[in-house]
């Protein structure tokens, strides 16, 4: 091929920007006898490898080549039965249509961008934010304002009202591994809720409390705002099998809304 024309096609898009050292460097690189804290790198000798073998045998044989095919964009309806009702709750009753399978929680959070990101939307966020969330929105070259816990609410409302979503991890941040107080997402539901605004709340460390009873999520605080009727919650709640099982298995899942929720599947069917 002419180098000319070779080198217009390896002509990265303007979104890929630099070198992306942080994650080509030090995230799921372990220079052996080292733990890496960089990233939420699960311990490889904790996965349960007998329970997945037999879990995959035992579904093999239920399922048969089923198990192997192509399953429907939105997931496999057994699995969002299950989790819809894993998450429902007195005063809030969900059905499959509010719940999307995705490979792990990074998909939930590229298709939640490929969604909703219109080119320079600002996206409000706990800061420092988890760098793959910053990775996956980069491609509507998104602006990033810092969230103030401590703000007003009134100045909340309005800085939640002028992004296109809010973004907090608020058990176990990553990269701080800050557990937010009660109070204070308490205030953030409530500030979404008066704002209107989306508030994705991503909880792939809630299963990795070993101090105490775990705080209530901010989805399901906002579990006894309901009234019964059809889910029309603000916050989305994304979660991952990855920390609490294995990363390889590529099992994550949002539960929202289902006007949300099918705005994802829509961007995930293209
Ligand atoms: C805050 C946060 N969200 C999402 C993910 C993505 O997890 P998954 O491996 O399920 O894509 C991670 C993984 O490190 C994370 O730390």
């Amino acid at each position: 091929m002419a180098e000319d024309r070779r080198g217009a096609i390896l002509r990265l898009a303007s979104w890929t920007g630099s070198d992306n050292p942080i994650t080509r460097h030090m995230v799921g690189v372990q220079p052996p006898g080292s733990i890496n804290l960089a990233g939420g790198l699960p311990a490889p000798e904790l996965f349960p490898v007998d329970e997945v073998r037999a879990a995959t045998e035992r579904a093999l044989r239920r399922f048969g080549p089923r198990a192997l095919a192509y399953g429907p964009v939105a997931g496999l309806p057994e699995l969002r039965a299950l989790l819809a009702r894993r998450f429902s709750r007195p005063g809030r009753s969900l059905g499959p249509e509010n719940v999307v399978v995705t490979s792990g929680g990074l998909q939930a959070l590229d298709f939640l961008g490929r969604a909703l990101l219109e080119r320079g939307d600002s996206i409000l966020a706990q800061f420092p934010t988890y760098l793959g969330a910053i990775d996956a929105w980069k491609p509507a070259h998104p602006r990033h304002v810092a969230l103030d816990w401590d703000a007003a609410p009134d100045a909340q409302q309005a800085a939640m009202q002028a992004a296109k979503f809010t973004y907090c991890v608020p058990n176990f941040s990553n990269p701080t591994g800050e557990l937010v107080s009660l109070p204070r997402r308490r205030a953030l539901l409530a500030a979404a809720r008066a704002a209107r605004a989306l508030l994705v709340e991503d909880d792939p460390y809630g299963a990795l409390y070993y101090d105490g009873p775990p705080l209530p999520t901010i989805f399901d605080l906002e579990a006894g705002l309901g009234d019964g009727g059809p889910w029309r919650g603000n916050v989305l709640h994304l979660g991952t099998l990855s920390k609490s099982i294995g990363p390889g298995l590529r099992i994550g899942w949002a539960i929202g809304d289902a006007a949300v929720v099918d705005a994802i599947c829509m961007s995930m069917q293209g």
